[in-house]
């Protein structure tokens, strides 16, 4: 019972998350800007975890860039959606992303979006950035919230909305530079009216 309520839940979110104009253009923007950095950075054959993959937003589009994607995500409804739409040739792992079940180099490419702006808790934040840099090989692909007045006033405008964290410039870099990840290239979606922030990042070899 609970679960199908989840499971209704879910798709519903699906068919409704980006439906309206103006959230239609942000996933167009984003989409463009992920796809831009993959074309960058991908090689055949790369190994590629999406953490969260959520309702599998991405995976078409890793898949023509990568050989092979891995989706993670700690919501058994949201996997069960992959799977269905998916079938058995996309891999699942059920997951938290601040204690990754992967070996460390894991990965060629982690792409980590959308996930940063619900992680309230900074010690889960921090965790979460360091294993993301634990487990990717070479690149990753990760969106945050950085602090925007215009986008907060917005955003609280409209009731009923999500809580949102935001990360402020400095603590992004001080949490890069933990993680062992370099900033090579970093983009707002939509520059001035989103908070939305989207980096392209290579991981130090500290060999
Ligand atoms: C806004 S969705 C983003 C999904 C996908 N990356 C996208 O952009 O469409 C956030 C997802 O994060 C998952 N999630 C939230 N906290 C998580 C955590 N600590 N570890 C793993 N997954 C988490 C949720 O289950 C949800 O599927």
């Amino acid at each position: 019972m609970r679960q199908d309520r989840s499971k209704k839940r879910v798709r519903a979110y699906r068919e409704k998350r980006y439906r309206s104009l103006d959230q239609r253009i942000v996933h167009h923007l984003e989409a463009r800007i992920i796809r831009n950095h993959l074309v960058r950075i991908s090689r055949p054959g790369d190994t590629i975890l999406d953490m969260p993959v959520g309702y599998g937003r991405f995976v078409d589009d890793l898949r023509r860039h990568g050989g092979y994607v891995v989706g993670g995500d700690h919501g058994e409804a949201m996997l069960g959606l992959c799977r269905e739409t998916f079938g058995a040739e996309l891999p699942l792992v059920r997951l938290e992303s601040d204690a990754l079940p992967f070996a460390d180099d894991s990965f060629d490419i982690v792409t980590c979006i959308r996930l940063f702006q619900h992680l309230h808790d900074p010690a889960a934040r921090r965790s979460t950035l360091n294993e993301i840099g634990r487990v990717t090989r070479r690149h990753a692909i990760v969106t945050t919230y950085l602090t925007s007045p215009l986008h907060t006033w917005m955003h609280n405008a409209r009731s009923g909305l999500k809580r949102l964290t935001r990360h402020s410039p400095a603590d992004l870099h001080a949490g890069l530079e933990e993680a062992g990840l370099r900033l090579v290239s970093g983009k707002r979606s939509l520059p001035v009216l989103h908070a939305q922030y989207i980096m392209l990042l290579e991981k130090i070899d500290r060999a």
